[in-house]
Protein backbone atom coordinates (compact mmCIF):
# COMPACT_ATOMS: atom_id res chain seq x y z
CA UNK A 1 0.00 0.00 0.00
CA UNK A 2 2.80 2.66 0.50
CA UNK A 3 4.19 1.58 -2.21
CA UNK A 4 1.32 2.29 -4.44
CA UNK A 5 1.27 5.86 -2.66
CA UNK A 6 4.26 6.62 -3.52
CA UNK A 7 4.57 5.13 -6.73
CA UNK A 8 1.42 7.25 -7.21
CA UNK A 9 3.05 10.69 -5.90
CA UNK A 10 6.16 10.04 -7.93
CA UNK A 11 3.91 10.16 -10.87
CA UNK A 12 2.15 12.70 -9.68
CA UNK A 13 4.88 15.02 -9.58
CA UNK A 14 6.45 14.18 -12.69
CA UNK A 15 3.27 15.16 -14.53
CA UNK A 16 3.28 18.53 -12.59
CA UNK A 17 7.00 19.17 -13.56
CA UNK A 18 6.29 18.58 -17.05
CA UNK A 19 3.09 20.74 -17.05
CA UNK A 20 4.91 23.46 -14.78
CA UNK A 21 7.88 23.46 -17.25
CA UNK A 22 5.00 24.02 -20.74
CA UNK A 23 3.34 26.82 -18.58
CA UNK A 24 6.56 28.84 -17.83
CA UNK A 25 9.00 28.38 -21.00
CA UNK A 26 6.56 29.36 -23.17
CA UNK A 27 8.46 31.59 -25.95
CA UNK A 28 8.85 34.82 -26.49
CA UNK A 29 6.03 36.88 -28.67
CA UNK A 30 5.93 39.87 -30.21
CA UNK A 31 3.01 40.51 -28.13
CA UNK A 32 4.67 39.66 -24.93
CA UNK A 33 7.57 42.24 -26.10
CA UNK A 34 5.20 44.98 -27.05
CA UNK A 35 3.48 44.73 -23.59
CA UNK A 36 6.78 44.95 -22.13
CA UNK A 37 7.16 48.34 -23.38
CA UNK A 38 4.51 49.70 -23.28
CA UNK A 39 4.54 48.68 -19.16
CA UNK A 40 8.31 49.64 -19.09
CA UNK A 41 7.63 52.80 -20.56
CA UNK A 42 5.92 55.63 -18.51
CA UNK A 43 4.01 57.31 -21.40
CA UNK A 44 3.20 56.82 -24.73
CA UNK A 45 5.87 58.55 -26.67
CA UNK A 46 8.00 58.49 -23.93
CA UNK A 47 11.75 59.64 -25.06
CA UNK A 48 14.98 60.32 -22.90
CA UNK A 49 18.02 62.58 -23.28
CA UNK A 50 21.76 63.03 -22.67
CA UNK A 51 21.28 65.39 -19.23
CA UNK A 52 24.06 67.36 -17.31
CA UNK A 53 24.29 70.82 -15.85
CA UNK A 54 27.74 72.80 -16.59
CA UNK A 55 29.51 69.48 -17.35
CA UNK A 56 33.03 70.13 -18.49
CA UNK A 57 32.89 69.08 -22.14
CA UNK A 58 30.71 66.88 -24.38
CA UNK A 59 32.00 63.51 -23.44
CA UNK A 60 32.24 64.38 -19.38
CA UNK A 61 28.25 65.39 -20.03
CA UNK A 62 27.55 61.96 -21.74
CA UNK A 63 29.68 59.85 -19.62
CA UNK A 64 27.71 61.11 -16.17
CA UNK A 65 24.12 61.62 -17.95
CA UNK A 66 21.47 59.64 -15.96
CA UNK A 67 19.41 57.34 -17.92
CA UNK A 68 15.94 58.70 -17.18
CA UNK A 69 12.87 59.47 -19.20
CA UNK A 70 12.03 62.75 -19.49
CA UNK A 71 9.10 64.92 -18.22
CA UNK A 72 5.65 63.91 -19.85
CA UNK A 73 5.41 68.24 -20.94
CA UNK A 74 8.77 68.24 -23.08
CA UNK A 75 9.38 67.11 -26.49
CA UNK A 76 12.86 67.90 -27.58
CA UNK A 77 16.61 67.32 -26.18
CA UNK A 78 18.33 70.47 -25.52
CA UNK A 79 22.09 71.22 -25.80
CA UNK A 80 24.19 73.68 -24.68
CA UNK A 81 27.54 74.32 -25.87
CA UNK A 82 29.97 77.09 -24.24
CA UNK A 83 33.22 77.80 -26.41
CA UNK A 84 36.66 79.44 -25.39
CA UNK A 85 37.78 81.63 -27.48
CA UNK A 86 40.87 79.29 -28.55
CA UNK A 87 37.91 76.82 -29.59
CA UNK A 88 37.85 73.97 -26.85
CA UNK A 89 34.87 73.54 -24.82
CA UNK A 90 34.29 75.35 -21.46
CA UNK A 91 30.37 74.06 -20.36
CA UNK A 92 28.43 71.57 -21.67
CA UNK A 93 24.15 71.43 -20.40
CA UNK A 94 21.63 69.08 -21.83
CA UNK A 95 18.29 69.11 -21.08
CA UNK A 96 15.04 68.25 -21.84
CA UNK A 97 13.22 71.01 -23.00
CA UNK A 98 9.59 72.05 -24.36
CA UNK A 99 9.48 73.56 -27.76
CA UNK A 100 9.90 77.36 -26.31
CA UNK A 101 13.50 76.41 -25.34
CA UNK A 102 14.32 75.82 -29.04
CA UNK A 103 13.63 79.02 -30.29
CA UNK A 104 16.67 80.75 -30.28
CA UNK A 105 19.18 77.45 -31.60
CA UNK A 106 22.50 78.96 -33.37
CA UNK A 107 25.41 80.28 -32.20
CA UNK A 108 25.98 83.78 -30.36
CA UNK A 109 28.99 85.48 -28.79
CA UNK A 110 28.74 86.33 -24.81
CA UNK A 111 31.18 87.45 -23.19
CA UNK A 112 34.09 86.65 -25.06
CA UNK A 113 32.78 83.06 -25.70
CA UNK A 114 30.64 81.44 -28.56
CA UNK A 115 27.92 79.95 -27.16
CA UNK A 116 25.95 77.63 -29.49
CA UNK A 117 22.42 75.64 -28.82
CA UNK A 118 20.63 73.18 -30.68
CA UNK A 119 17.45 70.99 -30.81
CA UNK A 120 16.52 67.66 -31.67
CA UNK A 121 13.70 65.46 -31.30
CA UNK A 122 13.84 61.37 -30.90
CA UNK A 123 15.74 59.60 -28.29
CA UNK A 124 18.62 60.35 -27.05
CA UNK A 125 18.91 62.76 -29.98
CA UNK A 126 21.56 65.04 -28.40
CA UNK A 127 24.46 62.96 -27.82
CA UNK A 128 26.64 65.51 -29.77
CA UNK A 129 27.67 69.13 -28.57
CA UNK A 130 27.11 71.92 -31.55
CA UNK A 131 30.26 73.62 -32.80
CA UNK A 132 29.09 76.26 -35.27
CA UNK A 133 26.42 77.08 -37.05
CA UNK A 134 25.99 73.95 -38.91
CA UNK A 135 25.31 71.79 -36.22
CA UNK A 136 23.61 74.94 -33.80
CA UNK A 137 19.81 74.19 -35.62
CA UNK A 138 16.92 72.61 -34.35
CA UNK A 139 16.25 69.34 -35.92
CA UNK A 140 12.75 67.77 -35.54
CA UNK A 141 11.30 64.44 -37.01
CA UNK A 142 7.60 66.21 -37.48
CA UNK A 143 6.69 70.12 -38.85
CA UNK A 144 6.37 71.90 -36.38
CA UNK A 145 2.88 73.55 -37.68
CA UNK A 146 1.37 70.22 -37.91
CA UNK A 147 1.05 70.52 -34.21
CA UNK A 148 -2.41 68.23 -34.75
CA UNK A 149 -0.42 65.13 -35.19
CA UNK A 150 -1.91 62.00 -34.20
CA UNK A 151 -1.84 62.40 -30.41
CA UNK A 152 -0.05 60.04 -28.55
CA UNK A 153 -2.74 58.05 -26.63
CA UNK A 154 -4.90 57.55 -29.86
CA UNK A 155 -1.86 56.19 -31.60
CA UNK A 156 -1.31 53.69 -29.06
CA UNK A 157 -4.85 52.79 -29.03
CA UNK A 158 -4.51 52.42 -33.08
CA UNK A 159 -1.79 50.32 -32.46
CA UNK A 160 -2.86 47.97 -29.67
CA UNK A 161 -5.98 47.52 -31.92
CA UNK A 162 -4.02 46.44 -34.71
CA UNK A 163 -1.75 44.28 -33.06
CA UNK A 164 -4.79 42.60 -31.11
CA UNK A 165 -6.35 42.49 -34.63
CA UNK A 166 -2.65 40.71 -36.09
CA UNK A 167 -2.62 38.14 -32.91
CA UNK A 168 -6.16 37.19 -33.39
C1 LIG B 1 30.06 63.76 -28.20
O1 LIG B 1 30.36 62.61 -27.45
C2 LIG B 1 29.95 61.38 -28.04
C3 LIG B 1 30.35 60.25 -27.12
O2 LIG B 1 29.88 60.44 -25.82
C4 LIG B 1 30.61 61.19 -29.39
O3 LIG B 1 30.11 60.02 -30.01
C5 LIG B 1 30.31 62.38 -30.27
O4 LIG B 1 31.00 62.25 -31.49
C6 LIG B 1 30.71 63.66 -29.58
N1 LIG B 1 30.32 64.74 -30.48
C7 LIG B 1 30.92 65.92 -30.53
C8 LIG B 1 30.47 66.86 -31.59
O5 LIG B 1 31.79 66.24 -29.75
C1 LIG C 1 31.41 73.27 -38.42
O1 LIG C 1 32.06 72.23 -37.69
C2 LIG C 1 32.27 71.05 -38.43
C3 LIG C 1 32.91 70.04 -37.50
O2 LIG C 1 32.30 70.04 -36.26
C4 LIG C 1 33.14 71.33 -39.64
O3 LIG C 1 33.29 70.17 -40.40
C5 LIG C 1 32.51 72.43 -40.49
O4 LIG C 1 33.39 72.78 -41.53
C6 LIG C 1 32.23 73.65 -39.64
N1 LIG C 1 31.51 74.63 -40.44
C7 LIG C 1 31.79 75.92 -40.40
C8 LIG C 1 30.91 76.79 -41.24
O5 LIG C 1 32.72 76.39 -39.75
Amino acid sequence: MVVLLSLTWLLLEMLLSDWLTAVLSRDFTLKDIVQLHLLATPYPGSFKCFICEEADDNYSCNRWAPDTYCPKDTRFCYTHHRISSVGGSVAVTKRCVAQEACVSTGCVTHHGHMVCTSCCEGNMCNLPVPWNETTAIFSTKYPLNRESRICPSSATTITIIILTLGFS
